[in-house]
C-alpha cells in the first residue's frame, strides 16, 4: 500500500472546500481550547464526544488522535451530525463514528470508551444525572472525562442592567424568572462536579477562567448573528410579547450609554474546564491503552 501522506501532493488551501476551515464555531473556541489542553492524547483510545454539534472538538480531536484512534460523536441534532459528515469527507477523517442520540441513552457497550469530552454539552442536556449515570456505565475504569461549562456570572453586565431594570418597572416575576433561567443553565462547577463524584469518577482538576466577548455597542449584540439566535430569546422569553419592545429599547439604550462611556461593550463569561478520572475496582487511575 503507497504512502502518499508525504508525496507533497496535498491540494492548496484555497483547491479544498473552505468547510475544511470553519470547523470551530468562535463561541466554543475559548472553552475547547483549554478542554483539548487537558486532554491525554495517545493512539488507539476509544473517545467520545458529548454534544459535538457540527463538530467541535470531535473533528479535531479525532485528528489529534490519529487513525488508530475512533472517535465517537453524539447529538440529537441530525442537520448538524451531516455537516460534520462533510467536513469529515472533505479533511478525510476516517476515525470518526456519528449516532445521532441523545447522551441520556448513549449507544455504546458498557465500558467501551477511553475519553468522554464535552465542549459546553453537559451544560445543554435535558437530563444531567441520566446523562452522567451514562457516561459511567460507558467510561472504562482509569477512562478520562474532560469537560468545559461556561459559569454562574456569564454576561453579568448585561443582566445586572436588565436586572435593574426591571425592578425599575416593578416587574418581579420577570426578574426572577430571569434569575430562575440562569441559575437552570449555569450551575456553580462545584455542583456539577459532585454531580460526577458521586455517579463514580473522581475530579482530578478543575480550572477557572474568563474570556471576554466585545462588541462596539448593544445595538451590534443584539444584532450579532450568533447571540440573535442563542441568548437574545432566553433574555426575551421571561417578558410579556407587549413588554419586550419597550424594555428592550430602553436596556438597548443603557447598555449602549455604558459602551459610550468605557469605549466598548464588554460582556465577561467565566468558564470551567473540569478533568475526572473513572474509579473502578482495582483500576483507579490506570493509564489507558498507548
Ligand atoms: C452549545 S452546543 C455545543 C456544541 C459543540 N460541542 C461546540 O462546542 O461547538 C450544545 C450541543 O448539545 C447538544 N445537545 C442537546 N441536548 C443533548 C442531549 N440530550 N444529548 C446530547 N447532546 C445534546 C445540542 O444539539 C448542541 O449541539
Amino acid at each position: 500500500v503507497s504512502d502518499d501522506r508525504f508525496s507533497g501532493s496535498a491540494p492548496r488551501f484555497d483547491e479544498v472546500e473552505p468547510a475544511a476551515f470553519d470547523e470551530l464555531p468562535l463561541w466554543s473556541a475559548p472553552f475547547g481550547l483549554r478542554l483539548l489542553e487537558m486532554v491525554e492524547l495517545r493512539p488507539g483510545l476509544v473517545a467520545l464526544d458529548i454534544g459535538c454539534g457540527t463538530g467541535f472538538p470531535l473533528v479535531e480531536l479525532a485528528q489529534r488522535l490519529g487513525p488508530g484512534a475512533t472517535v465517537h460523536g453524539v447529538d440529537p441534532w441530525g442537520a448538524a451530525l451531516a455537516r460534520v459528515g462533510h467536513k469529515l469527507a472533505v479533511c478525510g477523517v476516517g476515525n470518526v463514528t456519528l449516532h445521532e442520540a441523545r447522551a441520556e441513552r448513549l449507544p455504546l457497550a458498557d465500558g467501551a470508551v477511553d475519553l468522554i469530552v464535552s465542549n459546553n454539552g453537559f451544560n445543554n442536556v435535558d437530563d444531567l444525572d441520566a446523562v452522567i449515570a451514562e457516561c459511567a456505565r460507558v467510561a472504562r475504569p482509569g477512562a478520562q472525562l474532560v469537560f468545559a461549562c461556561n459559569l454562574p456570572g456569564s454576561m453579568r453586565e448585561l443582566y445586572d442592567e436588565y436586572d435593574a431594570l426591571l425592578h425599575e418597572r416593578g416587574l418581579e416575576g420577570e426578574r426572577r424568572a430571569l434569575a430562575a433561567g440562569v441559575r437552570s443553565r449555569r450551575k456553580p462547577i462545584s455542583v456539577t462536579s459532585a454531580l460526577f463524584e458521586r455517579a463514580g469518577f473522581r475530579v482530578e482538576r478543575i480550572i477557572e477562567d474568563s474570556f471576554a466577548l466585545r462588541f462596539a455597542d448593544a445595538t451590534a449584540m443584539f444584532a450579532h448573528f450568533f447571540m440573535s439566535i442563542i441568548f437574545v430569546p432566553q433574555w426575551l422569553e421571561v417578558l410579556a410579547p407587549a413588554l419586550r419592545e419597550p424594555v428592550f429599547t430602553e436596556l438597548e439604550r443603557r447598555l449602549n450609554e455604558r459602551a459610550r462611556i468605557a469605549g466598548d461593550l464588554t460582556l465577561t463569561i467565566p468558564f470551567a474546564c473540569c478533568e475526572c478520572r473513572r474509579t473502578g475496582e482495582g483500576s483507579f487511575g490506570t493509564p489507558g491503552p498507548r
